[in-house]
């Protein structure tokens, strides 16, 4: 979160309300945990995946947490893998590309040549990303991410939960209601440890080469493959064929039907 908008752990309404949504977020993890066993979570260690693991580390659900280790990640967020582990005594699973992609893709692109087109970098997204994601979720029932609705146009559909056709299996976002706000009441009020790159301004965070500190009053994704148009700054982790894809699921309850995003 940016400096000038740490949030007020007095205001009893915004706290009563952060308190509200966590109660149901937890609700939601234990019973995903119950009904969709075998189910993890992608920690990308983002502010909103710091919530997650909070919760699930402090309570000590089933749930396996793994984070995608693309090789490019800043340093604050290797740092922050490292600080959580010692915060709560557990071990990320983390899952490295194969090295014979990024060489590929090294070899016909460059080091950097996720700069020269939209197509090198899905390319490279697809070598440091989907296909170790691809492996974390094999064999699984459901998958939990951190996305919420507010974060960009291309979310703005999403539901709680939702079936992700790309890789079959039904998809969580147990934060996807909460504004950017109430994720920083939760990490304060809990002295949840954060990227210490949030404190920069960079209120979304993924590969270094990829992602740079945001100016006031752009968006919160402003600084994610900023020499993108909007409508390409998905990396393909959260799109089915580029497009929002609506299903119904069984196991969940009535008003649950959800969008992918
Ligand atoms: S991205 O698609 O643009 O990279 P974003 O950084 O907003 O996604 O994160 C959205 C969600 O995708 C996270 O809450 C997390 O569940 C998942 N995710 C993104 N990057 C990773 C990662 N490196 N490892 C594990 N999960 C990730
Ligand atoms: Fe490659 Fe950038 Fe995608 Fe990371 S975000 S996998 S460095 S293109």
């Amino acid at each position: 979160m940016q400096r000038d908008s740490i949030p007020d752990l007095a205001d009893i309404e915004l706290m009563t309300a952060v308190a509200e949504k966590s109660a149901l977020a937890l609700r939601l993890l234990r019973d995903i945990a119950r009904d969709y066993a075998p189910v993890v979570f992608a920690n990308s260690l983002g502010a909103e995946d710091m919530v997650l693991t909070d919760m699930i580390w402090r309570e000590g659900l089933d749930i396996g947490i793994f984070s995608l280790d693309t090789g490019r990640l800043p340093a604050e967020t290797y740092a922050l893998m490292a600080a959580a582990e010692r915060r709560y005594g557990r071990r990320l699973e983390v899952f490295s590309p194969r090295h014979e992609l990024v060489q590929e893709f090294v070899a016909g692109h460059g080091i950097n040549g996720f700069y020269d087109s939209v197509e090198a970098r899905k390319a490279c997204c697809q070598a440091r990303k989907i296909e170790p994601l691809q492996r974390a979720l094999a064999g699984k029932q459901a998958w939990i991410t951190g996305l919420r609705a507010a974060q960009s146009p291309t979310r703005d559909k999403l539901k709680t939960v939702a079936f992700d056709h790309a890789n079959n299996l039904v998809k969580i976002s147990p934060l996807a209601d909460w504004s950017e706000r109430e994720v920083w009441v939760y990490l304060r009020a809990n002295d949840v440890p954060y990227n210490a790159l949030h404190d920069r301004n960079y209120p979304s965070i993924g590969c270094a080469p990829c992602t740079r500190a945001i100016q006031p009053g752009e968006d919160v994704r402003a600084g994610r493959w900023w020499w993108e148009t909007p409508e390409t700054k998905e990396c393909g982790l959260h799109l089915v064929d580029g497009k929002l894809t609506r299903i119904a699921t069984s196991k969940v309850g009535a008003g649950d039907t959800a969008e992918a995003a």
